[in-house]
């Protein structure tokens, strides 16, 4: 069937922080073909930027494809991106034939070729894995708000038995020295404040500088500090295996990076640790933890939990329980085990524990991670701190903005979107805090 080439275009990201990054430069690539932003509704192509990690999350991409069907029986040119592009591939037009287009996560620059394809009825499919990047073919830095993502490294080498990334991004790549500078640098320029370098494994960042020296993440973020109106850099998600001392060195030395780390865990107990392939131990991991807070004592932990991996026994969720509160985790995610087709851990069925038991575990993690969150937040009462404002509040005059350890704080102030002011920080929820400004 031929179609008219879309005029108007809608993209939905699904999943982590480097969808929401992917899905702004699609939304920059169709911007500069012509096309205009428009609501899912009414949008001539919807993009489902979709994410594979769990179970649940790939087999949203179907219900959401029978949601875009419209009142009249239409329905827009649709467009499945992402993991479960990369994972499911030409499967996806078998199972739900509505989809015209399917684009892995390293081929997206080459959408607007896809809906032209699309729109001459072709079979538009594309989950290439170049090995030249996309990002040198995707349009410059659009206008934005004042926190800004910036992808620096994608893929992963670590193959944890459970997890599907290494097969839906590929192998670690990291971007150069030079185009990550530049991206920053035209961030700035178009009003970012803060910076958020994005990787799977952002510390396994690894180049050269323009003298040809070999560089660390601790480098990169030693020169992106020298962007007069950069005023603070954060980086997620890192793997404790490439946590190296210059890193933890750089948390006490760089004003601007905030005083925050996530760094994943997954399991306190040793046995399960091996068994998920993880590369460290709890001591190991805890360890590091002690060399971080000895470099930035007022660091917030954040870290990510699987309960109920195939084989986890009481005894070893209760070293997870025990590893969690001897960090006092500030904030942390955590999920049930969802076994992945294709990954090694899939195929321990014989160790598979009931979903009743991890629930009833991850209810009992949440629990605690929940009372940590909260204590975390009220050690921040009376606090004197810096506030990035970021967008408007519900009530008339308040302002919603982020603290250095990423916590939301609403306030009353005339300070425009994007300023940073001093606060004094009066209230504390679980989720956020209140703030008094100081001027
Ligand atoms: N089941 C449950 N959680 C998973 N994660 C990754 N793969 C799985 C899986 N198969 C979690 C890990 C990871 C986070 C991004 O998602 O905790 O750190
Ligand atoms: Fe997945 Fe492990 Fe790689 Fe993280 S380090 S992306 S959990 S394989």
């Amino acid at each position: 069937m031929t179609r008219p080439i879309p005029k108007s275009f809608h993209v939905k990201s699904f999943g982590c922080q480097m969808n929401v990054y992917d899905g702004e430069r699609m939304t920059e690539l169709l911007g500069a073909q012509g096309m205009t932003a428009a609501g899912a509704d009414d949008a001539d192509l919807v993009v489902l930027n979709t994410c594979h990690i769990r179970e649940k999350a790939a087999e949203k991409v179907y219900s959401d494809i029978g949601r875009l069907r419209r009142g009249d029986g239409t329905r827009p040119m649709i467009a499945v991106a992402g993991c479960v592009a990369q994972a499911e591939g030409a499967e996806i037009t078998r199972r739900a034939r509505e989809v015209d287009i399917v684009v892995g996560p390293q081929a997206y620059h080459r959408l607007p070729d896809l809906v032209a394809k699309a729109a001459r009825g072709e079979t538009a499919l594309d989950t290439d894995m170049p090995a030249a990047s996309k990002f040198g073919a995707l349009p410059r830095r659009a206008k934005q708000g004042p926190c800004a993502f910036l992808t620096v490294q994608e893929g992963c080498d670590k193959f944890c038995t459970y997890c599907v990334v290494p097969y839906t991004r590929g192998a670690e790549v990291s971007r150069p020295w030079r185009a990550v500078l530049d991206e920053a640098r035209a961030l700035v320029d178009v009003g970012a404040r803060e910076i958020t370098l994005l990787g799977q494994n952002v510390n396994a960042w690894a180049g050269e500088d323009e003298r040809g020296r070999s560089q660390g993440l601790d480098g990169l973020i030693r020169a992106l500090d020298r962007i007069p109106d950069l005023a603070r850099i954060r980086y997620t998600t890192s793997h404790p295996a490439d946590m190296t001392e210059e890193l933890i060195a750089a948390h006490g030395e760089i004003g601007k990076l905030m005083p925050y780390l996530h760094l994943p865990v997954q399991s306190g107990s040793d046995r399960v640790l091996k068994a998920m392939n993880r590369s460290h131990s709890r001591d190991s991991y805890l360890a590091i933890l002690d060399r971080v807070r000895a470099a930035r004592p007022d660091i917030a932990l954040s870290g990510d939990f699987i309960v109920g991996f195939p084989g986890e026994s009481e005894a070893d969720f209760e070293e997870t329980l025990s590893l969690v509160r001897r960090v006092g985790y500030a904030q942390c995610f955590s999920f049930k085990y969802s076994a992945r087709p294709g990954t090694p851990a899939a195929e321990m069925t014989d160790a598979f524990i009931p979903d009743a038991i991890a629930s009833e575990r991850l209810q009992r993690l949440q629990t605690l991670l929940n009372e940590q969150q909260l204590a975390f937040n009220r050690t921040s009462l009376g606090k004197h701190t810096e506030v990035l404002i970021e967008r408007a509040g519900k009530l008339p005059g308040q302002m919603v903005g982020k603290s250095p350890w990423l916590q939301s704080v609403h306030l009353t102030t005339d300070a425009a979107i994007g300023e940073i002011i001093p606060v004094e920080l009066v209230s504390a929820g679980p989720n956020s805090l209140g703030g008094a400004a100081l001027r």
